[in-house]
């Protein structure tokens, strides 16, 4: 069933609650859905987002909210070892990656403290219900001198590109989004970038959170972001 989704945002644990319910209703076309609402261009993002972490290689990374395991995909083929985390069955179940995944909340990651090298994130920090709580969490499970990098979708700051990106995200991508999949899921996406706190500020509670180097990148002209940062 999905979940209701058309009121104010929801937070805390109804928006986990809202979020999971969410992915598991969309999880059977998800990636095909990607694909297309992003002209193919999620495939450049994600590259780019694993090139970020510049690890040696055989490093352990973990793929936070890995959905259908796409990042994951993309670590073992740049020769990490990999492993995803995410918490709705029904992306787990649609995955078809070869790296191992586990079912898990990554706020309470099952994971030991300084047991990862390195983590990637994707599409997901709009997701969470505390982004405080995560960046807590990626300073305990990543260890000194380990790196992160950490996509989203963003909102260009020229002024023409944001217009034509504001039409596209808040009627296409819905319009889209009910003609493959589920109107209503698709609709909240747009919604859901309300979430996300400034650049800046993301950028400072990253630092604080133990990544005192954190930059962010803009991709395809600020259509998406992407923070990385160096464990210190
Ligand atoms: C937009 S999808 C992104 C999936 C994948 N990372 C990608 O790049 O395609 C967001 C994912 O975040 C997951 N998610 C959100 N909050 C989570 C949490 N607290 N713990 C685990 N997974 C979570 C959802 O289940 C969903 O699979």
């Amino acid at each position: 069933m999905t979940p209701r989704l058309g009121g104010p945002l929801p937070t805390g644990d109804a928006k986990a609650d809202a979020v999971r319910r969410l992915f598991d209703t969309i999880s059977p076309r998800y990636d095909l859905v990607n694909r297309v609402m992003t002209f193919g261009m999620d495939a450049g993002w994600r590259r780019r987002t694993v090139r970020e972490l510049r690890l040696p290689g055989r490093s352990l990374v973990l793929d936070l909210a890995c959905g259908t395991g796409d990042l994951c995909t993309e670590l073992e083929a740049r020769g990490y070892r990999a492993v995803g985390f995410d918490f709705s069955h029904g992306m787990l179940a649609a995955a078809t990656t070869p790296v191992p995944l586990v079912e898990a909340d990554v706020l309470r990651l099952p994971v030991r403290d300084g047991g990862a090298d390195g983590a990637v994130c994707g599409f997901a920090l709009r997701n969470v219900v505390s982004l405080p709580a995560l960046f807590a969490e990626l300073r305990r499970v990543v260890r000194t001198g380990g790196r992160i990098a950490l996509l989203d979708a963003s909102r260009p700051d020229n002024r023409v590109l944001r217009a034509g990106h504001g039409l596209y995200f808040e009627h296409a991508v819905p319009l889209i989004g009910a003609l493959l999949s589920n109107g209503a899921a698709y609709a909240y996406l747009p919604r859901s970038m309300a979430y996300l706190p400034p650049p800046e500020e993301m950028l400072g509670m990253l630092r604080e959170a133990g990544y005192p180097d954190a930059r962010r990148f803009q991709l395809s002209g600020g259509l998406t972001q992407l923070l990385v940062g160096t464990r210190s």
